[in-house]
């Protein structure tokens, strides 16, 4: 058979486990892979490399993609769809594998819906995708945010002064609900709970009355109950999203000013998503990647690889991408339990 592959949206640590383990499995089965560069944008222009064992050597504990990536929605440009099935035609692939968040995959879903063999495989830092229980990277990325926020607590004590860390998560607090709870943060912000600017302060000082410093760990796309999003510029991509970021600098300001102790803001943006992925990581994008190819080799389209539990299973694309993943309020209670 004749596989392509692609890496789309914002990068994650794990994606060239995926394309390794996606070459390794096709070439013991005889098959060929082609990889487009830089997501849809590869398949748009026919910007294609053959990949073999040679190209994926070593691959498995690198960070980034060696496919490199890019936010191209086909869908919004003119002809685009046109462009798409054209190239997989000319290479006459028996399927695509493109490895993506929420904008990527809808993509492949629609793609799907017009008779081309499609096999997702998921992937976001913010693990937001539903349909399945983690993506890659999102470990690897709570990890960094965890380390970075151990580090914080010993400085910020040392100064008698709030620290705010802000992490990624656009419309979804995983990263900060998980590494703020394993960081044991004075308060953990996220987009699903609009936040009481009250009650912040009220644990701010609660941790400065113990003798310790707070730690408040804030999502992006976090923002006050009367209050609007904070973003980095007015552009969207795309895909149509805005970037976001400031929300850390805007808290530490008012937490400066409400609890008249000094309050810095620490902005972690692209460390979580770059370098090593850990073990984690490594293992369930291999185990996708090696998932993928048996779906594809059943004749599988229109579905996407999924962790459920400990097995991975195939679901539906489309279902995986019609509501995004979301903290439930549930969760968030356990971890307001160790707030103030
Ligand atoms: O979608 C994953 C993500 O890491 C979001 O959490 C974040 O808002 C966005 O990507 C940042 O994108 P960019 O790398 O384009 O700035």
């Amino acid at each position: 058979m004749r596989i392509g592959i692609l890496t789309g949206g914002g990068d994650c640590p794990g994606l060239n486990a995926v394309i390794r383990a996606v070459v390794r499995s096709a070439m013991s089965n005889g098959d060929e892979v082609v990889g487009f560069r830089d997501g849809w944008r590869g398949v748009l222009d026919d910007d294609a490399v053959p990949l073999d064992l040679a190209s994926v050597r070593g691959l498995l504990p690198r960070g980034g993609t060696v496919l490199g990536t890019s936010r191209t929605n086909p869908y919004a440009i003119e002809g685009g769809a046109e462009r798409l099935v054209a190239t997989l035609e000319r290479h006459r692939l028996d399927a695509l594998v493109p490895v993506g968040g929420e904008d990527t995959l809808g993509v492949a879903a629609k793609l799907a819906g017009e008779g081309l063999r499609v096999v997702g495989v998921p992937k976001t830092i913010d693990n937001d995708l539903d349909g399945t229980d983690y993506t890659f990277g999102f470990d690897t990325a709570v990890g960094v945010a965890m380390e970075a926020i151990d580090r914080l607590h010993t400085t910020g004590d040392s100064h008698h002064r709030t620290l705010v860390v802000e992490v990624m998560g656009r419309h979804a607090g995983w990263i900060a609900l998980h590494a703020g709870m394993a960081g044991g943060a004075t308060v953990v912000l996220v987009p699903e709970r609009p936040f009481d600017v009250e009650a912040v302060v009220g644990h701010c000082l609660h941790r400065f009355e113990s003798g310790y410093s707070p730690i408040v760990v804030v999502s992006e796309g976090a923002r006050p109950a009367d209050g609007a999003l904070v973003t980095a510029s007015g552009q969207t991509d795309a895909f149509g999203h805005v970037r976001l970021g400031g929300i850390g600098a805007a808290l530490a300001a008012l937490l400066e000013e409400r609890t008249g102790r000094e309050a810095r803001a620490v902005v972690l943006g692209h460390v979580q998503r770059g370098g090593t992925p850990s073990a984690f990581d490594r293992v369930l994008a291999t185990r996708f990647g090696l998932a993928a190819v048996d779906a594809v080799h059943e004749g599988q389209t229109g579905v996407m690889v999924a962790l459920r539990g400990t097995d991975v299973v195939l679901v539906p694309i489309a279902e995986a991408t019609a509501h995004l993943k979301l903290v439930p309020l549930e969760r968030y209670a356990e971890a307001e339990v160790f707030f103030g």
